[in-house]
């Protein structure tokens, strides 16, 4: 790589890096206007990451091409600290999209996020990376446990910061309610628990949207008390707050709205399972097992095309084209051919109970696809 400056481009995290062999851990500082702060910054999280996984780890500084030259500087400090990578980025903007930009090309296999300003106590990274050492799928530094705190913040301050919490509680609580801070910009995440996801947060707050979109299930916090800014200062306008509000909205939305699809499918395909069922045994006279297979089939390619063309659209796009549909079917079937082989023997069996007991026989495929229905979709959900 040309003198340590990486290019970018692509949205999801990758699976991995495969060029170049894995590391443990990548640390990106997004930075905007740090001149008076790198080379500290860099120094400090040497000395302690040399303590405990030299040669583990990779810093990644990413500078928005800020006018007081810190891509510079910190490209400066590559030459003695080979650990420590630049991309400067003159195209796009934004603290949460520069920490995805570092993601994206480190090769670590926990990435991670710390402020370059030392307002985040660099210590703190010992327990956050002994959480994920644990099994944490994302370690969050919170100043709202115990051992966290923030410095001299005014009242306004801090009842921003809490309003903001409320806020987000109300319109977000599935994911604000597992963040005891959940403005926390320092953190770490396992690239497997984001890898293929695709994020796309505005504004600040990239840790709601790794929370959100992220495939975490255990989550590990660590108390840190916020600091005061030493040298330069905060990029926190009144834009941050009217972003992290669309942010929560956007979020909200897509959430439900792929909620409320997959269930609209999950119907539609009990619908066309029930109908073609019943054309088959009442209108071609087919045998029990033989009508369950087919409309069942018939159910899964409407709810593999509903799915595939609607409800996940924005993750099938990635892998355009009619050979690549055709294999995402094949693999959907499979997934699904444990299903069919159940319900054929869960509606053989419901038949002859419902004969058994005189009742109507006709139910027995409903009340295998309730059945059914229901344990593949909260199992599906909970993906
Ligand atoms: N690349 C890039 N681009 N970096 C940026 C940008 C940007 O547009 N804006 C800010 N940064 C960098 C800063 O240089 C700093 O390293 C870090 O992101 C945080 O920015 P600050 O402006 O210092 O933020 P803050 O201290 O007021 O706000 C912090 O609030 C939380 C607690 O409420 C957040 O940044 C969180 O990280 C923090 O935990
Ligand atoms: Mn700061």
């Amino acid at each position: 790589v040309p003198s340590g400056v990486f290019q970018v481009s692509g949205s999801p995290i990758n699976q991995g890096n495969v060029d170049e062999a894995p590391l443990k851990f990548s640390l990106v500082l997004p930075t905007y206007k740090e001149a008076g702060n790198i080379q500290d910054i860099v120094k400090i999280l040497t000395d302690l990451l040399d303590q405990s996984i030299a040669g583990d780890y990779e810093l990644i500084v990413v500078d928005d091409n800020s006018p007081d030259h810190t891509w510079k500087l910190a490209l400066e400090l590559t030459s003695d600290y080979p650990q420590l990578k630049v991309m400067r980025r003159t195209e796009e903007k934004g603290l949460s999209t520069a920490v995805i930009r570092g993601w994206q090309v480190a090769r670590g296999n926990i990435l991670g996020v710390i402020d370059a300003d030392l307002q985040h106590p660099p210590e703190v990274l010992q327990q956050l990376l002994g959480e994920m050492d644990k099994g944490a799928d994302l370690a969050v530094a919170s100043r709202h446990v115990e051992g966290g705190g923030v410095s001299e913040w005014s009242i306004i301050r801090r009842f921003l910061s809490r309003g903001a919490q409320m806020l987000g509680l109300i319109i977000l609580p599935e994911v604000i309610g597992r963040l005891s801070d959940p403005m926390s910009g320092y953190f770490m995440v396992r690239r497997t628990a984001i890898a293929g996801k695709p994020l796309s947060p505005v504004g600040y707050k990239i840790l709601i949207e790794v929370t959100a979109r992220g495939k975490i299930r255990w989550l590990g916090e660590a108390g840190y008390v916020f600091r005061e800014r030493q040298a330069g200062e905060s990029k926190v306008t009144w834009k941050q707050y009217i972003e992290y509000l669309q942010h929560l909205v956007r979020l909200r939305l897509s959430l439900s709205a792929r909620f409320i699809q997959f269930c609209l499918v999950g119907f539609s395909g009990l619908f066309v399972d029930l109908t073609v069922f019943s054309l088959l045994r009442k209108g071609l006279e087919l045998g029990l097992t033989r009508s369950t297979i087919l409309s069942a089939e018939v159910a899964i390619i409407n709810n593999f095309l509903w799915n595939d063309l609607w409800t996940f659209r924005d993750i099938s796009s990635r892998q355009p084209g009619k050979r690549q549909r055709l294999k995402r079917f094949i693999k959907f079937n499979f997934v699904c051919l444990a299903g069919v082989i159940l319900q054929t023997l869960l509606v053989n069996t419901f038949f002859a109970i419902f004969q058994k007991l005189q009742l109507d026989t006709t139910i027995a495929n409903i009340t295998t696809n309730g059945f059914l229905r229901g344990v593949l979709t909260s199992d599906l959900l909970a993906k």
